[in-house]
């Protein structure tokens, strides 16, 4: 068959897992295309609640094959704890299941000293990283001098690279940041030894199994991490992760050509949500935002799955979500929690941004967080609903206040919505 692509159209926590799980099923290898642990992705299937941050989401479905790809950093801490806590729950994760790209790089776990170093040393303005070790593994990455996942065929060898590592973060958050002995080489070396020989069985040439899968007329899904303003070269710079999280991310993430592709899938929420620093032009700051967030006593409140912080919540902003379109070439939206608009007596929409009386109906990224800041968002108000959606399942059956407020997405973006979620059950969902 082909590739599908699954990105993120608004900041991240779009809901993207919750639309993998839904396509894996008729997907043969699901795959990992970039970022890392950084990633929080929630599926809520048979009454379990389960927060993945590097097993690609897809796994759940017993048919399909898990690829980690080369556009991926892995912290093994992390994805082995994953894995265990998979295999608890009945989930097949052995190498014959999932595999991790020889090419995929590795955090280290002084990657994740630098991260916090980095933060603090930036004061007030930090850009709320996850503190995951992110920007680090990417940027020894580009410098060319990290680790990657092949390096742990021989666990002895890699454990003396990752002591070298290790030494050389050590040196740099001394002289740079005056921060000392905070990762032993020794300790560190000991551990990732470990976890070589445990992780050895799973590596692959990536974009062999990849390329194999499309020869052979497979569904290759390709998960995407992260959402299009977090993406390293599109997003609001310098407030974004290390990756490139959008469309062709995939491609340079997992190797293959254009041509494979046969759909580009963009998550977005029905309103907006951000976490950690940096602009948000429709977020609100009152007791509406406050009730998007909910308190966190649900799993699918607006709180980090990786950090749990609370989220920054706003409206929709549909001037993004045109251009999450044109970057990404997406064919469709999936719609995600609209259930939690559900009570509101209206709703207000971006629809453009203006300044001293000028209109624009693109998203204004390239020159800048100041040129953005100039801008403020032009709203449409709509009639909400009050009833309980959570039960619907055909697009007609929903209130018609709920239906003019999917079309007016559909037609101010130009694309159609396939699909909308109205629950956190992997059943709550309108397919159309
Ligand atoms: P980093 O990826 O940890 O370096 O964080 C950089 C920025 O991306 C911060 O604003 C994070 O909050 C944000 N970020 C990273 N991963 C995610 C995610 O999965 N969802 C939402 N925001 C994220």
């Amino acid at each position: 068959m082909s590739a599908i692509i699954v990105v993120g159209a608004q900041w991240g926590d779009e809901g993207k897992a919750r639309v993998v799980d839904w396509l894996a099923r008729d997907a043969d290898l699901v795959a990992r295309f970039n970022g890392g642990d950084n990633a929080g992705h929630t599926v809520v299937a048979e009454g379990l609640t389960l927060k993945l941050h590097l097993v690609p989401a897809g796994i759940l479905h017993p048919t399909a094959v898990g690829l980690i790809g080369a556009g991926v950093v892995v912290n093994p801490t992390t994805l082995i704890k994953e894995m265990d806590e998979l295999v608890d729950l009945g989930v097949d994760v052995g190498p014959a299941r999932f595999k991790i790209s020889a090419a995929a790089h590795i955090i280290l776990p002084s990657h994740l000293a630098l991260d916090g170093a980095r933060e603090e040393a930036r004061g007030k303005s930090a850009i709320g990283t996850t503190r995951r070790g992110i920007g680090p593994a990417y940027a020894d990455k580009a410098a060319r001098v990290n680790l990657r996942a092949g390096d742990m065929i021989n666990p002895e060898q890699f454990a003396d690279h990752v002591a070298d590592g290790v030494r050389a973060h050590n040196r740099r958050l001394e002289e740079r940041y005056g921060v000392s002995g905070t990762v032993s080489p020794e300790d560190a070396a000991a551990e990732y030894c470990e976890y070589a020989k445990r992780l050895a069985p799973h590596l692959v040439d990536g974009t062999a199994l990849v390329g194999e899968a499309l020869e052979a007329g497979k569904t290759v899904l390709c998960e995407g991490a992260q959402g299009l303003l977090l993406d390293l070269d599109h997003g609001s710079y310098p407030y974004v992760t290390s990756s490139s999280v959008i469309a062709g991310g995939a491609l340079t993430g997992l190797g293959f050509g254009p041509k494979e592709v046969s759909r580009v899938v963009g998550v977005a929420k029905a309103y907006t949500t951000r976490v950690g620093a940096g602009p948000f032009p429709t977020e609100l700051l009152d007791e509406i935002g406050d009730q998007l967030r909910g308190t966190g006593a649900n799993p699918w409140d607006e709180y980090g799955t990786t950090t749990g912080r609370p989220r920054r919540c706003g409206w929709l902003d549909l001037v993004i979500l045109r251009y999450a379109a044109r970057i990404n070439g997406l064919n469709e939206l999936a719609l995600v929690k609209l259930d939690i608009l559900s009570g509101l007596e209206w709703l207000k929409v971006a629809v453009a941004y203006e300044r001293d009386g000028e209109r624009i109906a693109h998203f204004p990224a390239e020159f800048g967080l100041e040129e953005l800041a100039k801008w403020q968002p032009v709203y449409e108000e709509v009639s909400g609903w009050t009833e309980d959606i959570m039960g619907v399942r055909e697009f007609d059956d929903l209130p018609a206040a709920a239906q003019n407020y999917v079309t007016l997405i559909e037609k101010q973006v130009g694309l159609p919505i396939t699909s909308i979620s109205v629950g956190p059950e992997r059943e709550q969902m309108i397919v159309r």
